[in-house]
């Protein structure tokens, strides 16, 4: 009998719940973890927690198949736990609270009218842990909130006498006909939130042509969430370079494989490091799982794990990029093109588009709120671009995220010159609230409100929205006033020679 197929009793696997010796139960096989303590990203308390039991419950909403083996040496896998010898450990502090909710309390999805609605739903049915990381945002989340009032600030200018009985709101990305000018933006651990995970998400996307863009921290492999894609169904894989260089070389080449599928590299740039979400970081107190902030104290070693799931998921992630050498090593490893997420001025813009073809697009976006609190809110950004280098809008695509609530909100960002809108959170408070179903309500009415707004303005396709449809006047006021700083200070030369 192979090591692998031996048989170990639960009384054997309680025994072992130290930093000596720490063994857990996945998914009926007994691991010995005690040497992955220390880089374990989420920190050794949160697996000391669920020592000498079966962790599966915890463990696999979080992981997608395959980080055992990436993790761990074959010689961890000690064998199989006896079920004989199993007896139903009782929920450890650890564990997640689910809200109580009963299933009368679900309201049907169609019955929910606008994205708060779905929300509100996903508030309540999603573990609070799920909920506390998708909702917050850094600092004093105003960033979070501006995202979205800003629009409340353009105001809409409707054409009348118009024949708007057509209206079709598809559009092209990066020249793959799309349903939507809507896609769903890269967005951490869906299974978090729902077991539909990543894979509801997509099978929601497919049924409105709508495209996505996979987090490099998915809860789900890109081959499960890809494995339903109707034909033509376009995604988009988001990268966060590793330190350990190879670990990503090796996901792009994985995805350079998945062409089919996947048709551009998202290289997220707003958050070199993650901001800091209190809201997150304040969940682990509650279940005093670790109580470690994310303000490592100062006689603390510098160690992983504390603050929340969002200071965890960035453990390993290389805050050293630049353009000069970020963009070749990435040529080296991918032709697929790339799309530059997380541009917040239009300075950045235009060196963005100073490196195209390489680079198709940029996503104008402050990860929501979740990295620097008080950055612009993409609409600003927008106008920035048109202000001071609207030839970038000719060069590259500009797609938009943050704060999107209303098809109202789509139509003023493509007015302004985007090609596409994102939504992060609407669509994982859609899942919260319904699975695949409430994300397809989320599409659903973010389309249906994106035609209205077209058909009300006197506008038949995408393609004739134009600034004339908008009146930005009060948010021009209050967008970065003074030299455009391009040619002047020699932006472009700085960034080959220096950076
Ligand atoms: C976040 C990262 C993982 O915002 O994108 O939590």
């Amino acid at each position: 009998m192979k090591m692998s197929e031996k048989l170990i009793s639960a009384e054997e696997v309680v025994k072992h719940t130290t930093s000596e010796s720490c063994w857990v139960v996945l998914y009926g096989n007994v691991y010995d973890v005690t040497e992955f303590l220390p880089s374990h990203p989420g920190g050794s308390k949160i697996i000391l927690q669920l020592a000498g039991r079966d962790a599966t419950e915890e463990y696999d909403p979080i992981h997608p198949p395959g980080t055992l083996e990436e993790n761990l040496k074959p010689e961890a896998k000690l064998g199989k736990i006896d079920p004989q010898t199993l007896v139903r450990t009782t929920k450890t502090a650890a564990k997640e609270e689910k809200k109580g909710v009963s299933a009368d309390e679900i309201p049907p999805m169609e019955s929910l009218l606008n994205l708060d609605e779905i929300e509100q739903v996903a508030t309540k049915r999603m573990p609070e842990k799920a909920w506390a990381y998708y909702y917050s945002s850094s600092d004093d989340t105003f960033s979070k909130s501006f995202n979205n009032k800003v629009y409340r600030d353009i105001l809409l200018r409707p054409r009348v006498f118009i024949d708007c009985t057509r209206c079709d709101s598809s559009t092209t990305l990066l020249d793959h006909k799309v349903g939507l000018p809507i896609f769903v933006s890269p967005a951490a651990m869906a299974r978090l939130g729902h077991p539909d995970g990543e894979a509801g998400i997509a099978r929601a996307c497919a049924k409105f042509g709508a495209m996505q863009v996979i987090s490099n921290n998915a809860s789900m492999t890109p081959e499960q969430i890809v494995a339903d894609a109707k034909p033509g169904q376009m995604f988009g894989w988001q990268l966060y370079v590793q330190n350990d260089r190879a670990k990503s070389e090796a996901m792009l080449a994985r995805i350079n494989r998945m062409r089919d599928r996947f048709k551009f590299i998202c290289l997220t740039l707003d958050a070199p490091v993650p901001g800091k979400r209190e809201l997150d970081e304040k969940q682990n107190f509650k279940n005093a799982v670790t109580v470690a902030s994310g303000v490592k104290t100062a006689s603390e070693p510098n160690r992983p794990g504390g603050g929340g799931v969002g200071q965890q998921l960035f453990f390993g992630t290389a805050s050293d990029l630049t353009w000069k050498v970020t963009l070749p090593w990435l040529a080296k490893h991918t032709d697929l093109p790339i799309v530059l997420k997380g541009v917040q001025t239009h300075e950045d813009a235009y060196l963005a588009a100073k490196y195209a073809p390489q680079v198709r697009a940029v996503i104008l976006s402050n990860h929501g709120g979740r990295a620097l609190d008080t950055a612009p809110p993409a609409v600003h950004t927008l106008l920035e671009i048109r202000k001071y280098c609207p030839e970038v809008l000719d060069r590259i695509e500009v797609w938009v995220d943050g704060g999107i609530k209303r098809g109202t909100d789509v139509v003023k960002a493509l007015c302004l010159g985007a090609k596409a809108v994102g939504i992060g959170r609407p669509a994982l408070f859609g899942l919260g609230a319904g699975g695949q179903a409430g994300v397809e309500r989320t599409l659903e009415i973010l389309k249906a409100e994106t035609e209205t707004c077209m058909r009300l303005l006197g506008v038949e396709k995408v393609s004739e929205l134009s600034p004339r449809h908008i009146n930005s006047r009060k948010v021009e006021r209050d967008i970065f006033e003074g030299d455009a700083g391009l040619e002047t200070f020699g932006l472009w030369d700085k960034v080959k020679s220096k950076l």
